[in-house]
């Protein structure tokens, strides 16, 4: 495996590549939902292709100074996981390498952005965008493979590759989660030990509201009061940003359930440790 660390390095390995070549992004801080990334893009890019995996925190995403300053770095650890996976090719740029002091072109996603996180974290999904278009650019692969477990960020990617005409297949993978539901997420590591014991509670509730909104025992209007009813039971301190059914395809809210799949999607607060989950609520 092959650790660069600048866009030279990167630029010549990629031209040393003639056969199919299948690009990861990540932050780092990688888990089994990373590993499980890789490993399908090791399929898709078969023994002979190339697979290669970015970690770059990448600054401009991160609406919250403190989240950004606090989020994990495993760097030794992360380059075990890659190489277990059969990663060929590790990226890991400084933020200087990525950006100049004084760039002034952005990428804005500005329909499916406008709800959920995006309407949360201004400017996120500007800096994923144009990360990942910074990224396509150095890696030039002809597949990315992206995690469902953000399928907001999954949705916005696929527009940009549309409306922008980059010729590359995004590949999404499943959310993998633990045991009791918990998706694995990087930011996992953060929470206290009673939080991280709590919550699974909140695929829990998705899966419970998901069943009566299907059955018609449930009104969407109703599903904000029953994640309040549940997270007042939790001993850790919790605060809902955001849960919501919306379109799976515009990210819109919706009003009502019954015509077309949706997605239930979730963010919450537990102590300071910001979390999301979702899961599709199918048509009965
Ligand atoms: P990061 O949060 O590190 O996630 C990297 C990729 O792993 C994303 O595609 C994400 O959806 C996927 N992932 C995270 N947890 C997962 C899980 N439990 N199961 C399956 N996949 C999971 O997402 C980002 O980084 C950044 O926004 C990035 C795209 C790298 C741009 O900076």
């Amino acid at each position: 495996m092959i650790i660069v660390r600048n866009k030279r390095d990167l630029r010549r390995e990629r031209q040393k590549q003639s056969g199919k070549v299948v690009f990861v992004p990540t932050m780092g801080a990688l888990h089994a939902g990373h590993q499980a990334l890789m490993e399908c893009a090791r399929r898709e890019a078969g023994s002979e292709g190339l697979v290669i995996v970015s970690i770059f925190v990448n600054p401009t995403q991160f609406d919250r100074a403190e989240d950004l300053e606090n989020y994990p770095s495993t760097f030794k650890q992360d380059l075990a996981v890659c190489e277990a996976a059969g990663v060929d090719l590790v990226f890991a740029p400084l933020a200087d390498e990525i950006y100049e002091g004084d760039s002034s072109v952005v990428v804005t996603e500005s329909m499916l952005s406008t709800t959920l996180c995006g309407a949360r974290r201004p400017g996120h999904f500007d800096g994923v965008c144009t990360v990942v278009l910074k990224l396509y650019n150095l890696t030039h692969p002809d597949v990315m493979v992206f995690g469902k477990k953000d399928f907001q960020q999954v949705a916005v990617i696929q527009r940009m590759v549309r409306d922008l005409d980059l010729p590359v297949e995004i590949l999404p993978v499943e959310t993998v989660r633990e045991e009791n539901g918990l998706a694995l997420s990087s930011r996992n590591t953060r929470l206290s030990s009673e939080a991280y014991a709590e919550a699974p509670s909140i695929y829990a509730t998705l899966q419970q509201c998901a069943r009566e909104l299907q059955g018609g025992a449930m009104e969407p209007a109703e599903i904000l009061g029953r994640f309040e009813e549940v997270f007042q039971e939790l001993q850790t301190e919790t605060r809902i940003d955001y849960v919501e059914l919306v379109d799976a395809e515009t990210m819109q809210p919706l009003t009502e359930f019954g015509s077309k799949d949706a997605i239930l999607a979730v963010a919450v607060f537990f102590d300071d440790i910001r979390l999301i989950d979702h899961i599709t609520v199918q048509t009965p």
